[in-house]
């Protein structure tokens, strides 16, 4: 499994990449807000100039059939790897057909289930992503969405679309995706830090550390 930063706060992606686990960004407008970007095709392109080789999801921020596709058309110029994210919903089926027609990729978005991920790779969209915690938040198991979506999937050969963990609260629900072989997980920064930390990683290093600080004197 792939895993994705869920910002679009530069610093946290620079951060993130030292890492050397990060592979994409997705980015939508209330992380464009909650960063405080105020040019958004700047920032996109600078995070895909950090990120080169993995693809940077850009949100259309249009209501309309034509009008996202022109959206969608303008972003895809930004840089080679941004994918363009477009609504679960008839006029987003509509418009991810036609941009599928031009080779333009699309990451389905607020996706709550398994039919809108059906829906969306007949319609030729490169990525869905099922928004795991916001189904948490309702009373439901967001994760089993995840877990269906690529059950029906891998009934066809004939789709490809890769399926993005979105919406990621905390380290298990990242376990649970590997588990049930998402091709990414897309997550904030911060998660990202708790899946390292483990209380006895951290109480061998000093043990460790002081029992050769007590044979070699240094
Ligand atoms: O990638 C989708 C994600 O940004 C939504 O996350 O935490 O706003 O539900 P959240």
């Amino acid at each position: 499994m792939r895993i994705f930063l869920d910002t679009a706060d530069i610093e946290q992606i620079k951060q993130g990449v030292k890492l050397g686990v990060i592979s994409g960004v997705t980015t939508n407008p209330s992380l464009v807000s909650q960063a405080g970007v105020t040019d958004y095709e700047s920032a996109i392109k600078e995070i895909s100039t950090i990120i080169p080789d993995g693809p940077i999801s850009a949100e259309v921020v249009v209501e309309g059939v034509g009008p996202m596709i022109e959206q969608a058309r303008q972003i895809a110029k930004w840089a080679p790897n941004v994918v363009i994210k477009i609504p679960s919903t008839a006029e987003g089926l509509e418009v991810i057909s036609a941009l599928a027609k031009e080779n333009i990729k699309v990451n389905c978005t607020l996706c709550f289930s398994v039919n809108q991920a059906l829906l969306a790779a007949l319609a030729g969209a490169a990525y869905i992503s099922p928004f795991v915690g916001r189904l948490d938040d309702i009373g439901q198991d967001g994760m089993q969405l995840v877990e269906d979506i690529l059950d029906v999937y891998d009934n066809y050969e004939e789709i490809d679309t890769q399926v993005i963990a979105a919406s990621i609260r905390h380290p298990e629900h990242c376990v649970r995706a590997a588990m049930a072989g998402a091709h990414i997980a897309t997550m904030p920064l911060k998660v990202i830090m708790q899946m390292i930390q483990h209380p006895l990683t951290d109480i061998g290093i000093t043990r460790f550390l002081a029992d050769f600080k007590s044979v070699s004197g240094k």
